[in-house]
């Protein structure tokens, strides 16, 4: 059916030498691995076939087939003049979401289909791996709303993953789901210790990683079957596109060796029916995006730490109008585990916690009225993007404490961050 396109299979590991002009193309140039930093720049070189330096963006939905009749294939549509960007039909690949997936399989460190946002890029995964049960803690509640649509159509059983009861019903084929760091409060949750259960279980283990995009963590240094992202949040970067992320551990990916498809074609085709893929600006956006991540996620991540580190010393002193109005402030570098430099934590996330953490005030009413006080934050949910955000959190969960402002820091300087919500506990 669909796309043994080399296009559509941008995402799909290299496997032939240096003079393929494919993906693995500028790799073999080096004698060692490109940063992060390198590869977000340059990984959909070998797609682009124009001299353009910034990608141009195509709006076209459907592409010329070959004029000559013996070129043609069904489904293959190989332009020799540009390989890797070669198209069917914009809901099976596009070229500017096929750029956008390129740089993030090679920054991730798999396959990666994109998808029209994180919940469908969720919705696509369970789709695909169909269990019949799934553990999942708190977290991002509206993927707790997509396994309520998966129970109506497929009666999904939903187990409480802290319930050490509910996670002993898993069986084989069902999947643990692990959000890590925890929306709203930032605080993470050990990969290892959950690879080991699923294992034992004979289940597979899908990771939420929006909070700690590259370089913050690599969720499949813990054999991670599935990483999924809301690219809405840090690969786009700038609030400004809808974008889901699903990222495959390559040996998954793979096709087998007597030929049988694997799940990254698998997925491409499922993903073809379900019609959630991204639209050309937001693919083009993404692109933009994936330019800086490397330089907006560690100052964004560091900005929260001083400002996480600022905040708990104001606690400590016990006076203050931070003191006054602040009940507790909650981040992964806050948790005991950060104190050791051999715990998992560390060794999960050892270039910092990340930019979103959460603040609980003494007072409801407090807490409500924060947000009118600050200058540079605005008062908005979402997070990830280059403006910090603030949110007095039960606008948009219901289920949330009502004292709770999710924080989500931005690249302003982040000494102006802290003036600001000074100034803002001062005025309440
Ligand atoms: C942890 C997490 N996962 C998934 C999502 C859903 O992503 P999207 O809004 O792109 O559908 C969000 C959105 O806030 C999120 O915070």
């Amino acid at each position: 059916m669909s796309s043994a396109n080399p296009a559509t299979a941008a995402g799909v590991p290299p496997t032939t030498s240096g003079s393929d002009k494919g993906p693995n193309q500028l790799a073999a140039a080096f004698s060692r691995e490109l940063s992060l930093a390198s590869r977000s720049v340059h990984a959909d070189d070998y797609i682009n076939n124009h001299r353009a330096v910034a990608p141009p963006m195509h709006v076209s939905t459907t592409f010329r087939y070959s004029n000559n009749p013996d070129d043609l294939v069904p489904w293959h549509n190989t332009d020799p003049a540009a390989p890797y960007d070669s198209h069917v039909y914009s809901r099976d690949s596009a070229p500017n979401t096929t750029r956008f997936e390129a740089i993030l399989a090679s920054v991730i460190g798999g396959p990666t289909l994109t998808y029209s946002s994180g919940l469908a890029a969720f919705y696509a995964m369970l789709v695909f791996l169909n269990p019949k049960r799934i553990a999942i803690g708190g977290g991002y509640h509206g993927c707790h709303g997509v396994i309520q649509l998966l129970s109506k159509l497929s009666g999904l059983e939903q187990l409480e993953l802290e319930d050490d009861a509910d996670l002993a019903k898993l069986q084989k084929g069902d999947v643990i789901h692990i959000e890590t760091p925890l929306n709203p409060t930032g605080e993470a949750r050990d990969l290892a210790y959950y690879r080991k259960k699923a294992d034992e279980l004979g289940c597979l283990l899908t990771v939420d990683a929006t909070f700690a995009p590259p370089p913050l963590m690599d969720p499949f240094q813990y054999g991670v079957d599935i990483v999924m992202h809301s690219g809405t949040k840090y690969f786009g970067g700038h609030s400004d596109l809808l974008s889901g992320v699903l990222s495959i551990r390559p040996d998954h990916a793979a096709d087998t060796e007597d030929g049988k498809p694997g799940w990254y074609k698998q997925l491409v085709e499922e993903r073809l029916f379900l019609g959630s893929v991204m639209g050309s600006l937001e693919g083009w956006l993404g692109v933009r995006s994936m330019r800086t991540l490397e330089l907006r996620v560690m100052r964004q991540s560091a900005s929260a730490q001083q400002l996480v580190d600022w905040l708990s010393s104001e606690l400590k002193s016990g006076t203050g109008a931070v003191a006054d109005l602040v009940l507790k402030v909650q981040h992964a570098s806050l948790q005991p585990e950060a104190a050791d430099a051999n715990s998992w934590l560390r060794k999960q996330m050892p270039n910092g916690f990340g930019p979103v953490f959460s603040i609980y005030l003494k007072s409801e009413e407090d807490a409500k009225r924060l947000p009118s006080k600050l200058h540079l934050f605005h008062h908005a949910t979402s997070l990830g993007g280059v403006e910090s955000l603030i949110e007095w959190r039960a606008m948009s969960d219901l289920t949330c404490d009502k004292r709770l402002l999710r924080v989500s820091i931005g690249v302003e300087g982040w000494e102006d961050l802290k003036e600001d919500l000074l100034q803002g506990f001062r005025a309440l």
